[in-house]
């Protein structure tokens, strides 16, 4: 009798340990999960939306990729929208970032005009706006600053080569421009800075200015349009007259323009050809002589567009505007010189 009560009280001991052993490993469990939890409250990420206007170019393949690089290095979390090349798609991006309400919006303005509305909701609501490598007319007021490109600076960058190349030439230079999307900022600048440069001297004269909207499909339409309707191999010509130069505001567009030269077997080799962007592409064809100077326009905007997003979480003021640093690359460059562009 005595052994069995001795066995029983056993039992009853190794079931209390037992049971207290699972208490135990439940309070800590349950411990841990509420520090985990509490940490992540603390260190809560910042979020950005950030809508693009899509992916037209090689530049703005790398412009975005550069935004997502710089936001993972900085842990800031992006909420992206592509707009598919149409502002209705950006405005209804930026009211979702509002009602998200996202700790900062940035957003590549397609074109200049029609976003006092939606701005206006943002700063209603109390989220700091970011303007990408584009302008808009609007209130300043009703955003923090601008980082991008100095649109006039590239189209003055242009000029002057085309100044200096043509400097011992007598008669009309006649130019003829490709331009890319229609109001839009950049094309404004590149267009205004290249005439300020080339009306110091009246020999430059722009015979015609067409709308390339910044697609390569655009740029090889044109030219194929120029070659079919002079039905001319020694050049390239527009309503009879040859043109001596070519001002394209981007990379796409150039590249597709010497599709069609190539395709035609067109002799271009007393076309002076400009382009903007210098995309790899682009500047593997100046070394193989098919251009004479491309102007850089920098997509890598994402580590200061972080730097920007963070100062203004911080609550510290941005600068109006923010330019990235830009150079140009030319015929007369030592090639060896060049660092691969990787985009
Ligand atoms: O706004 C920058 C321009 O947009 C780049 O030059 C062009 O390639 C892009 O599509």
């Amino acid at each position: 009798m005595k052994a069995k009560i001795k066995k029983i009280r056993f039992l009853s001991i190794i079931i209390f340990l037992a049971a207290l052993i699972f208490l135990l490993i439940f309070i800590l469990t349950k411990n841990k999960n509420n520090t985990s939890h509490t940490k992540n409250e603390n260190s809560e990420k910042l979020i950005l939306g950030f809508s693009q206007i899509g992916s037209e170019s090689a530049w703005r393949t790398r412009n975005t990729q550069s935004i997502f690089e710089a936001a993972a290095e900085n842990d800031i979390q992006i909420i992206f929208d592509d707009a598919q090349q149409k502002q209705e798609n950006q405005l209804k991006a930026i009211r979702s970032f509002i009602v998200y309400q996202v700790d900062v919006i940035a957003f590549v303005p397609i074109v200049e005009d029609g976003w006092d509305n939606v701005l206006t909701e943002a700063k209603e609501a109390g989220i700091p706006v970011i303007l990408v490598d584009r302008q808009i007319n609007a209130d300043p007021s009703l955003y923090a600053g601008f980082l991008g490109e100095d649109g006039l600076e590239e189209g003055r960058r242009a000029a002057r080569f085309l100044l200096n190349k043509c400097r011992n030439r007598t008669g009309t230079v006649s130019i003829y421009e490709m331009s890319g999307t229609e109001n839009s900022s950049v094309v404004r600048d590149r267009a205004k800075g290249f005439r300020e440069v080339i009306s110091a001297d009246p020999k430059f004269q722009i015979i015609h200015s067409e709308d390339g909207d910044f697609l390569r499909s655009r740029g090889k339409e044109i030219a194929e349009n120029l070659i079919t309707s002079s039905r001319r191999k020694d050049g390239l010509y527009f309503e009879g007259q040859k043109i001596d130069a070519v001002y394209s505001h981007n990379d796409s567009m150039t590249l597709g323009m010497l599709d069609s030269i190539e395709n035609y077997n067109v002799y271009t080799g007393n076309t002076i050809i400009i382009s903007v962007d210098a995309e790899q592409k682009s500047i593997d064809a100046l070394q193989a002589g098919k251009l004479n100077c491309v102007v850089e326009c920098n997509p890598n905007l994402g580590p200061k567009l972080m730097e920007l997003v963070k100062d203004i979480a911080e609550g510290k003021t941005i600068p109006r505007v923010t330019y990235n640093s830009e150079t140009m690359f030319t015929e007369n460059d030592d090639f060896s010189t060049y660092e691969p562009r990787g985009y």
